[in-house]
């Protein structure tokens, strides 16, 4: 989704009303927000652990229900309108945009759910292309909206499940679950770490005085972004038949591997695939021992774990680029930044840090100079808290 300004909820209402007719039936304010994850990267899909958290960059929707069964989409980022028929639509390769909102509905209408026509507008800061899952966001604030406009009283959980079925099925890009999930589901001063073998998750506090996450935008849109990680699943599923044939027990994921397992079969591994599932092994207990260090408000433990979490990333699992590489290179030339990693899929995007609040300034210039010099990029900035997940604000 392009990033665009957002509106407060008297002014989208001012522009909801310059395009639609108010039909007197229900209406909202929604809003749902980007994430950004902290550690526990390339785990979702592998059953593993995750701990990221919803930030403050969102995308809110405008919407009220219609007397008929047409759906009215207007972005107001990207000044255009979509219509379409819950009873017909079908993939629009011109208006990429519109597919989250049609996925989303397809997944209603696959649960059998009568849906009544909506008219929504919506506008959104969320950069686009830069790995802060604009995509989920808009996904999961469709789904939110929709089912309270149609009181189908869907679980939060099962809102975040059917967005990810909507981006891997109708959108057809083959996501885990971490991004929908948190988006849904993430608290205000809190993480989220979950379980992606049995969706239990647990909201840890994060509120420290000292320590804040900037996330830093390489500008360098994530290109190779969705071949390579379809490559990787499939390693990751070719590692798991390779165990399967190894081990005298059913290996679902790579959740099930142990250290000394994959220790044992180095010798008789593919060398990538033994890398691979190095970095799945070990990001998985990273995130366990994050939890436990933000437990114990042990900041700088967090931040150990972020740095190996980034090597990982890109020695191992080789799904960093240069220009990320450098803005962790870069950080940690700054002794008030205490972690730094790639975050997201990868090939381009963001690194998340994690940085005293009160050299942020010093920082940014700092790294914004030096990576200009060696790039000729201008790196975005953010210094984020974490949100609530998806909420209708009126
Ligand atoms: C993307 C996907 C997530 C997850 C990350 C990598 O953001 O949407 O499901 O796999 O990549 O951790």
């Amino acid at each position: 989704m392009k990033g665009g300004v957002n509106l407060d909820s008297g002014k989208l209402w001012k522009k909801f009303i310059k395009h639609y007719k108010v039909t007197g039936f229900k209406k909202g304010i929604y809003q749902a927000p980007g994430r950004v994850n902290i550690i526990g990267e390339h785990t979702d899909y592998n059953n593993g652990f995750v701990l990221p958290m919803a930030i403050e960059k969102k995308i809110t929707f405008a919407a009220q229900i219609r007397s008929d069964n047409i759906i009215n989409v207007y972005s107001q980022d990207y000044d255009e309108k979509f219509s379409f028929s819950v009873n017909n639509f079908k993939f629009n390769k011109d208006k990429m945009w519109t597919n989250y909102i049609m996925g989303v509905v397809s997944e209603f209408k696959k649960m059998g759910k009568n849906l009544k026509g909506v008219d929504i507008l919506f506008s959104g800061n969320i950069p686009q292309g830069a790995g802060l899952s604009s995509s989920a966001a808009l996904e999961v604030g469709t789904a939110y909206l929709l089912n309270d406009l149609n009181e189908f009283n869907i679980s939060p959980k099962e809102q975040a499940f059917l967005s990810q079925r909507a981006e891997n099925d109708f959108v057809g890009v083959k996501c885990g679950i971490m991004d929908q999930f948190v988006s849904r589901l993430g608290r205000k001063n809190h993480l989220l770490l979950l379980d992606c073998k049995t969706n239990e998750y647990e909201l840890i506090p994060f509120m420290s005085e000292k320590y804040i996450f900037m996330i830093i935008d390489s500008k360098v849109e994530r290109g190779l972004v969705d071949s390579e990680y379809n490559k990787r699943r499939e390693e990751c599923k070719a590692a798991v038949k390779f165990f399967n044939k190894k081990l005298d027990k059913k290996v679902e994921s790579l959740r099930a591997i142990s250290f000394s397992e994959l220790k044992k079969f180095k010798k008789e591994m593919d060398k990538t695939l033994y890398r691979r599932v190095k970095h799945v092994v070990s990001e998985n207990y990273r995130v366990i021992k994050s939890a436990e260090a933000l437990k114990e408000n042990n900041f700088k433990k967090l931040g150990e774990l972020m740095n190996q979490s980034h090597k990982s990333l890109s020695k191992d699992y080789e799904v960093s680029s240069k220009e990320l590489d450098l803005l962790v290179k870069l950080a940690k030339n700054e002794s008030e930044v205490i972690g730094a990693r790639m975050t997201g899929a990868g090939f381009g995007g963001c690194t998340v840090n994690l940085v005293e609040k009160n050299a942020a300034s010093k920082i940014i210039e700092n790294i914004k100079t030096e990576y200009k010099a060696k790039t000729s990029l201008k790196a975005d900035f953010y210094l984020t808290r974490s949100e609530t997940g998806a909420k209708k604000s009126c």
